[in-house]
């Protein structure tokens, strides 16, 4: 049935349904992001190919296309971004809609905070929830103008002389070190952040690609020289591990043979999962590795496995930050007991992830421990198939789709349109690989 942009979508999964064979998933969001986003500061065209084509990644390319850069396809399906160079951006005619893309806001906070006009960063009413004063901050000390709202969006904007600054990040933050950096391309001086952990680099990566003098020192100081200029992309974008991670959390608990899952991102920074779930007695191999345009690339081979419990604290927590709602299905069907934390990030997500996957798993009867800066698990649980609610948050409604496929019983997930975020194919995927899982009209 054709589906109209409003309605909504629900996730239907009946149990035993045996998972193997080989499968992709699409381009990585926080890669993509950047892409659409640095593509549009370099000085000339960017060829940008496999870039995430969902719901979080359309708001930045809507957002960089009101701010007159040109966005197309080319014959290849490749996508060429005419960059406007570092001070070539056009004044916005009307606030800048960023979804429901934290990254997305966050990110521009600090690209338009050094242009030389004023414009309005706003979102869904998800994103108007979730703290900004983290990214708001430290661009003021840099000496940006900017006022939110009772520290949310929207942000407003006016364009101002910035100044380089040496930063120490309370918490290990992705979108808040992009944001500084960002901002320092049109800063006097050099801009340094410190962070407590390590959060993805995919920025600095791709700075260093575009030509920027990039340092890093004992891997938690990074250091951006101000460049004259950004040298345009050539980019493969290497599948999501966030997305990949779904289907691999599902090949351990219900596989019936291999799963391959080809071209996936393992830049270390985000692979904290493929450790944890080894240290759980998974058995998960990497082959075809292979540097992409200066990121990691392999293909993730996994098969079923008995999990047994573990605990996850310290530097694993940011590196495997947008993977816990899996992890915690995996948890649900470990021998043992799994412990989280440090990881009170999880409660500024999309929604607090701790709060709503504890709420929607113990309808289907799971018992979680909640705590304020994580969960404890005691497994295996037995779960029964119920309706539970994906909250609008891609991630809590695809971990539930793997939760239903191993209940007994049908599970539904309402409002699970939001998978299309971050997963467009996520059902197909998981289909096409064996599992009884399918999408419907909601009422
Ligand atoms: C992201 C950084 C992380 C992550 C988010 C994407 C990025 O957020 O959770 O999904 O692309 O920089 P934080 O920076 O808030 O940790």
């Amino acid at each position: 049935m054709t589906q109209t942009l409003t309605q909504s979508i629900q996730v239907q999964v009946t149990p035993g349904g045996a998972l193997s064979g080989t499968c992709r998933v699409p381009g990585d969001k926080s890669i993509s992001h950047r892409a659409l986003i640095l593509g549009a500061l370099a000085d000339g065209e960017s060829v940008v190919r496999g870039l995430l084509d969902a719901g979080d990644t359309r708001a930045t390319r809507r957002v960089m296309q009101a701010l007159g850069v040109t966005i197309e396809p080319d014959d290849s399906g490749a996508l060429v971004i005419q960059g406007r160079g570092l001070a070539g951006l056009h004044p916005p005619k009307a606030p800048l809609d960023c979804g429901h893309a934290g990254t997305a806001i966050r990110l521009l906070a600090g690209v338009l905070t050094g242009q030389s006009f004023a414009s309005v960063l706003d979102g869904s009413a998800q994103l108007r929830r979730r703290p900004m004063r983290r990214v708001v901050d430290p661009l003021r000390q840099m000496g940006a103008q900017i006022a939110d709202t009772d520290g949310r969006a929207p942000l407003r904007i006016t364009g101002a002389l910035l100044r380089g600054i040496a930063y120490r990040m309370p918490v290990a933050s992705a979108q808040v070190k992009s944001a500084l950096l960002l901002a320092g391309l049109r800063a006097s001086g050099p801009t340094a952040v410190i962070e407590p952990g390590p959060a993805r680099d995919h920025t600095e990566r791709m700075l260093r690609a575009m030509g920027a003098d990039v340092e890093i020192a004992d891997a938690c100081c990074v250091t951006l020289i101000p460049p004259e200029r950004l040298r345009p992309l050539d980019l493969r974008v290497p599948g999501d591990f966030s997305s990949a991670a779904f289907v691999l959390v599902a090949a351990l608990l219900a596989g019936s043979g291999e799963v391959t899952i080809e071209g996936v991102g393992v830049n270390p920074t985000r692979t904290g999962l493929l450790d944890i779930l080894a240290s759980m007695g998974a058995d998960i191999r990497l082959t075809n590795e292979r540097d992409v345009a200066g990121e990691p690339v392999a293909d993730l081979v996994a098969c079923r496995a008995a999990l047994r419990g573990t605990l996850i604290e310290g530097d694993r927590v940011v590196r495997t930050i947008d993977e816990f709602p899996a992890l915690m299905i995996a948890a649900l069907q470990a021998e043992g007991v799994t412990e989280v934390r440090g990881a009170a990030e999880l409660r500024v997500k999309e929604t607090d992830r701790i709060a709503v996957m504890a709420a929607e798993l113990r309808k289907l009867g799971a018992a979680i421990d909640e705590r304020p800066d994580g969960f404890v698990i005691a497994g295996p649980q037995r779960l029964t198939g119920a309706v539970v609610d994906g909250h609008d948050d891609h991630r809590v409604a695809m971990a539930l789709a793997l939760a239903g496929l191993l209940a007994d019983g049908p599970t539904t997930i309402t409002d699970a349109r939001c998978i299309e975020d971050s997963f467009p194919g996520f059902v197909e995927t998981l289909h096409a690989l064996g599992a009884r899982i399918e999408e419907v009209a909601g009422e």
